[in-house]
């Protein structure tokens, strides 16, 4: 019988919050084979105590390292200096961290420091443009380079991995985790008060908050939204907006005054999985929401120049459009005008996963 395993998973921004959550309850559902602890760096602090307590995860420690306009070096000093002691006193066999965020990248060259082994959750995503996703594409790169497990939730990815020279055998295509967590959140009697505002029109979403795309690009996505949005009176959309003071700057300059546009504060991980359910159309340069929107078989404007998740494309689910104003216009009015089109996008799939990714990966550490 193999010996029981000292797990620290460490995370700090929403979307990882989101897909480790559902693993640190698999993981703790076996107090026989795992001793588990968290470490939350709290790179973001609202945004990812929201899932903590959507998912009932209390960690067992807490860096508190976000400040307000925070830079890659706040973060990356802060979580470097702050995880020493705790890895140190803790003394975990792995560390489990996820994709591409600065947290990840600083936990995982903590553990290289300190000889302590590192599994990758959401391993071998890839652009091969360090600008964008800018910086996490380099993150993720670089969480590659020390890894022990590589937990890839596709065979694109693991295929990218294998062309890089990692170690088949440290490979695992276990699926996303971020699918696991929307097996749980979506139900049928969901209500809320602003879908109630948007019934009888199309509900369209928009999320974004990109490094890359603050700035003019994120300033010519709102303008495009806007005069779209104004050519089509059936359409209501909801903006749930990222905590960034930049981003909110640019969104209320752009998109205030415009009364079917509604700016809200971030939904909790249940409410926001229900509106994209009962949504129209999804407009976002977020990550795990091209993840998660072929689940739900709703179409995606991606607004980034880039994508490390073909497979939602491959499925027709997804369109990347980039930032230019023009191109979003356009993309975005024949979305709205052309039934076909939307429907040729509106197929559901799962190339992300089957809701089993946790599972997978509790099985493969126990062994
Ligand atoms: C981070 C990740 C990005 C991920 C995104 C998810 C890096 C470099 N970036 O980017 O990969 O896609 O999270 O949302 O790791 N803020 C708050 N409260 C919060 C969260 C953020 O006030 O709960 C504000 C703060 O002013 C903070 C700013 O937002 O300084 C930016 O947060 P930060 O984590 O540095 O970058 P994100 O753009 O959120
Ligand atoms: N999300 C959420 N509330 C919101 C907007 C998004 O819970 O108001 C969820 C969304 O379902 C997805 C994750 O947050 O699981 C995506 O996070 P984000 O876009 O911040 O980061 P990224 O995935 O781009 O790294």
């Amino acid at each position: 019988m193999s010996k029981m395993k000292k797990v620290m998973l460490v995370f700090g921004t929403r979307p990882e919050a989101i897909k480790m959550c559902p693993l640190v309850k698999e993981l703790k559902a076996y107090p026989d084979k795992f001793d588990v602890a968290v470490c939350v760096t709290g790179q973001h602090r609202e945004m990812l105590d929201q899932v903590l307590s959507v998912f009932g995860v209390v960690p067992e420690y807490d860096l508190s390292i976000m400040k307000p306009g925070q830079t890659l070096f706040d973060v990356t000093c802060s979580v470097l200096n702050k995880l020493k002691p705790v890895l140190e006193s803790w003394g975990p066999d792995v560390v489990l961290v996820h994709g591409d965020t600065t947290t990840s990248f600083a936990a995982a060259l903590s553990c290289f420091y300190l000889h302590i082994p590192v599994g990758h959750v959401e391993a071998g995503l890839r652009t091969y443009n360090l600008d964008s996703p800018w910086p996490e594409e380099f993150n993720r790169q670089a969480v590659d380079l020390v890894c022990k497990w590589y937990f890839a939730p596709t065979e694109v990815s693991r295929q990218n991995l294998i062309s890089e020279g990692k170690p088949k055998e440290r490979i695992w295509v276990t699926g996303n985790t971020g699918i696991d967590a929307l097996k749980t959140t979506v139900t049928s009697d969901y209500s809320n008060p602003v879908l109630d505002w948007a019934a009888g029109s199309r509900l369209i979403l928009i999320t974004a908050h990109r490094r890359e795309n603050l700035g003019m690009p994120m300033h010519h996505m709102f303008r495009a939204i806007r005069r779209v949005m104004e050519e089509h009176p059936d359409t209501k959309a909801v903006y749930p907006i990222h905590m960034n003071p930049t981003v909110r700057k640019a969104a209320h300059e752009e998109l205030d005054g415009f009364d079917r546009l509604r700016i809200i504060d971030p939904l909790g991980v249940l409410d926001f999985h229900n509106f994209m359910a009962a949504s129209y159309l999804i407009l976002t340069d977020s990550g795990g929401i091209q993840e998660e929107a072929p689940s739900l078989g709703k179409p995606v404007l991606v607004m980034r120049d880039t994508t490390e998740r073909p497979e939602g494309i491959k499925a027709g689910t997804l369109k990347l459009v980039g930032t230019n104003e023009e191109t979003i216009y356009n993309e975005f009015s024949r979305l709205l005008s052309d039934k076909s089109e939307y429907l040729a996008m509106s197929h559901a799939s799962n190339p992300y996963g089957d809701g089993k990714a946790s599972k997978r990966i509790a099985s493969i550490l126990s062994a």
